[in-house]
């Protein structure tokens, strides 16, 4: 019995809400394909020479199968091949579209004895593999589709926040960061004043978006604590931020840890414009990036 799934890039934090806001896009994806075995192993292989790890409990699709093996305690085993078409290190949820996809798939193979968080709770062993910490703001958007919310991880509350029409342009520069480092580089304490701002934009980002209000979604994408940390990391985000605006961009920011950036836009024609000024930033710096466009 075999399986292929499709999954999907993942957009965490959405600007305000690191950590616990979500998103899931239509592309770009990865394809994995899962088989039952009838010992204990899993093996993972790529589907196009892509180097992936292969000791099952160091790769991102891998710990989450061992865990299912785990807690299914029966004699059975995944054979895994994958085509990365998300590379990791691209902060548009690499880790969570392996991680989601292989235990989705397994799921189905199995007929379905866990539930959407048990899966959650599953895929998060890959993103510890990933970044050293469990965090489902990636994970949760790649299995439930959508927006979502993840209110707390231990003990799991994942809430699915409905959405007006929205478009999402993505440029991913090609450089390369680890969301250990741009985790690593965080500051532990954060000041109040900021930490009012942040809250008073989460809330009003979530408001916007089940009230419909573009108005307040726009005015909440703003991120007053990890945004000036992060950003430093990424050339061109300041110029690409401004100029997306300026073409009508909803608002938006750095697409997980980064490089990627990302904008909300209401409808698909801004979207359209949006993504050739993130195009043209990057031609512009000479630095090679790929855009992708996508409705949610
Ligand atoms: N919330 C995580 C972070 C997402 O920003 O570190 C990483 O994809």
């Amino acid at each position: 019995k075999t399986i292929k799934v499709k999954a999907p890039a993942t957009i965490a934090n959405l600007v305000c809400g690191f950590d616990v806001l979500g998103l899931c896009t239509e592309v770009p994806f990865d394809i994995m394909e899962v088989r039952l075995r009838d010992d204990r192993e899993v093996i993972i292989k790529s589907a196009d020479g892509y180097p992936l790890p292969t000791d099952p409990a160091l790769n991102t699709a891998g710990a989450p199968l061992l865990e299912m093996i785990k807690k299914l305690d029966k004699d059975i085993g995944f054979d895994v091949i994958i085509q990365k078409n998300i590379k990791p290190g691209s902060g548009i949820g690499s880790s969570a579209a392996s991680a989601a996809g292989a235990v989705v798939a397994a799921n189905f193979l199995l007929n379905q004895p866990f539930t959407k968080d048990e899966l959650v709770r599953l895929a998060m062993f890959g993103e510890k593999v990933a970044s050293g910490v469990k965090h489902a703001d990636n994970v949760a958007p790649c299995i439930y589709g959508g927006i979502t919310l993840v209110r707390s991880i231990f003990p799991l509350d994942i809430i699915p926040i409905t959405a007006p029409p929205l478009y999402v342009s993505i440029v991913h520069p090609q450089i390369e960061v680890r969301t250990a480092d741009a985790r690593q580089i965080l500051r532990k304490e954060v000041l109040l004043k900021n930490a009012v701002k942040q809250w008073g934009n989460i809330a009003g980002l979530v408001a916007g978006l089940m009230k419909e209000d573009y108005g307040l979604i726009s005015r909440s994408l703003e991120d007053v604590i990890i945004e000036p940390v992060r950003s430093v990391l990424i050339p061109g985000f300041v110029d690409v931020k401004k100029k997306c605006l300026q073409v009508g961009a909803l608002g938006g920011g750095i697409s997980g840890s980064g490089p990627s950036i990302f904008m909300l836009s209401a409808d698909e024609s801004t979207a359209t414009l949006v993504a050739q000024e993130m195009e043209d930033v990057y031609q512009q710096l000479g630095i090679p990036a790929h855009i992708y466009k996508s409705n949610i």
